[in-house]
Order: C-alpha cells, then structure tokens, then sequence
C-alpha cells in the first residue's frame, strides 16, 4: 500500500525530525536541549487533528512514537549491558535525544556516530556541541542513506568502529518514508556493515499496512504523505513479510515486536496507539 507523491524529496522529510525531536523534549527524554522551536509550532498546529483523532479510534503519533523509542532504546541498552555492542551507528537521528542519552551513560565504554542529511547533521552537531556531549566517542556525521556513495559511505563510516566487537545500526523513524527499492538497498547495506563486526545488530521500526488499516489511520497517512513530499509508504501488508523480506536478505536471526509485548519494562509502550507500529531487531552474524 503507499500514500505518495511521484517525486520523492528526502530533504523534506527533516521537517518530521523537528516534530519528534519535540515530542521527545515534552516527555521528558534528554532534557529539552535538542527541541526546536519549529518543532513547537508544528506539534501545536498538530493538536486538534489528534484530539479528534483520539476520540475517533485513529491513530496517535504521539503514542507510537513515545512507544516505539522506548522499545529500541531498551533493547540497544540489553545489548550493551550484556556485552555484544560496543559501537552505535544510527542512521536519520534527527534531533533524537539517544545518541546523547547514551554516550552520557556509557561514557569511553561505547562508540555513538549519528548520522543524517547534511543539514540536520549540522543542526544536530551543534545543537550536542552546545550540550558538550561530542568528543572521540561521539560523533554526528552527514549521511544520505540512499545517495551520494550509499553503501560506501556506510562501510566507511562502519571502519570507524576500530573494536570490531559488536555493532548495533538503528534507523528510527526513516523506513516507512522510502520505497520499497529503497528499503531493500538499504537492508542490504546494512547487512554488508554489521556483517564485519563480531556482533551485529539492526533496530528499527516499521509500520505494517494491517496494524494501520482504519479510516482515520488512512487520512493520516496521506495527509503525513504529503506534508513530507515523499509519500507514505506500507512495503508490507502483515508482519510475516516483514519476517521473510529481513531473513531472505540475510539477516538471522528476525525478531518483529509490537510494544505491548515490552509494558512491563517500557513506560510508554502500553499506550493506546502504541502498537501501531512494530520494533525490528534482526541479527548479523561475522561473515
Ligand atoms: C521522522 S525523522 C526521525 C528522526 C529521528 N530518528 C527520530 O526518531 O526523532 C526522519 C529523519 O530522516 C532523515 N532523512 C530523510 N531522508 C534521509 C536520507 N536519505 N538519508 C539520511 N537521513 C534521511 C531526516 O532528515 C529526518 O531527520
């Protein structure tokens, strides 16, 4: 299923970053310093249309969001606490408090580049300069995950990670905007690069057409669609093939979770809207 336009724009998805980057800041994750004001208006504006849609049964971004972060940020520090990761490279970061969050709590123990498009990655430095978090072990750099050199600027971005221990790659809140093609380029991209580490390990969310298929989640969609420029798109209609896509590209093994499954152990992951969204976590095995 896809809600789109027929040009995509990737630069226009950053305005979406600003959104998240406010929800995070209002719920209190990473302290406030990475909101910005746009980020303010458009979660403002934004407010009516999820009043209504909250009382109609549709979908609440705010809760899917709080949800999914929490569920990737649990399972990335199981990671690190049991020792398979070492190195974080995220992918998209926008204004995410995370990189911030966890070099601050891991210290010298871990390695943590964020990367994005080049101008919400100089956004994004100098907003974590201010906040005094950049140094040797963490880093933001610009990264187009579907231009300029694609799978060789992961690689070597993947080359900076000098432990080789363990890897974890996170893309949160960037799938559902790319086309399928797209997608599959940048699974397989990712593979290449957790497969030169001991470990590896891909997070992301997803969302799947049948998690998303009311009325109200329909308009949503579309209208989100086309504030982007790039469209919507549901590559996926069950999370069957969500499961067979990630193992059919190599990675092994494929764990598919709805936030619910975490609420005893995430705060926000039993909201009413959480599980509009599903939390990948695939593994890579040394190649
Ligand atoms: C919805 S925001 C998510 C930001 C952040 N991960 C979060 O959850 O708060 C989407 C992000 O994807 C980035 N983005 C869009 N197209 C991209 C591309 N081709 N390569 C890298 N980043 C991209 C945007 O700049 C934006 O920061």
């Amino acid at each position: 299923m896809r809600f789109s336009r027929p040009r995509p724009r990737p630069d226009s998805i950053s305005p979406t970053a600003h959104y998240t980057g406010y929800v995070w800041a209002r719920n209190g994750l990473g302290g406030g310093e990475l909101a910005t004001t746009r980020g303010g208006w458009y979660y403002r504006a934004l407010q009516p249309a999820m009043v209504l849609s909250r009382a109609f049964g549709g979908p609440v971004p705010e809760d899917f969001l709080l949800a999914r972060h929490g569920v990737i940020d649990h399972l990335l520090s199981a990671a690190i606490e049991a020792g398979h990761v070492d190195g974080v490279l995220e992918l998209a970061s926008g204004m995410s408090p995370r990189g911030h969050e966890f070099a601050r709590r891991h210290g010298s123990a871990i390695s943590y580049v964020e990367t994005d498009l080049p101008d919400m990655a100089a956004r994004k430095r100098d907003a974590l300069d201010k906040l005094g978090s950049l140094g040797p072990n963490h880093r933001v750099e610009a990264l187009d995950v579907l231009r300029g050199h694609g799978g060789d600027d992961l690689l070597a971005l993947a080359d900076e990670f000098t432990s080789g221990k363990g890897l974890a790659v996170i893309s949160e809140g960037l799938l559902n905007y790319l086309p399928t093609e797209e997608l599959r380029t940048l699974w397989a991209r990712v593979l290449a690069v957790l497969r030169r580490f001991g470990a590896g390990l891909y997070l992301s969310d997803l969302h799947v057409a049948e998690d998303n298929r009311g009325p109200v989640d329909a308009l949503g969609a579309t209208l989100l669609g086309r504030f982007v420029g790039t469209g919507l798109h549901f590559h996926f209609t069950i999370p069957e093939e969500v499961r067979k896509a990630l193992t059919s590209t190599g990675f092994d093994p494929v764990e598919l979770y709805l936030p619910s499954e975490f609420a005893d152990l995430v705060l926000d992951a039993n909201r009413p809207s959480a599980d509009r969204v599903r939390v990948i976590s695939a593994g890579a095995a040394r190649t």
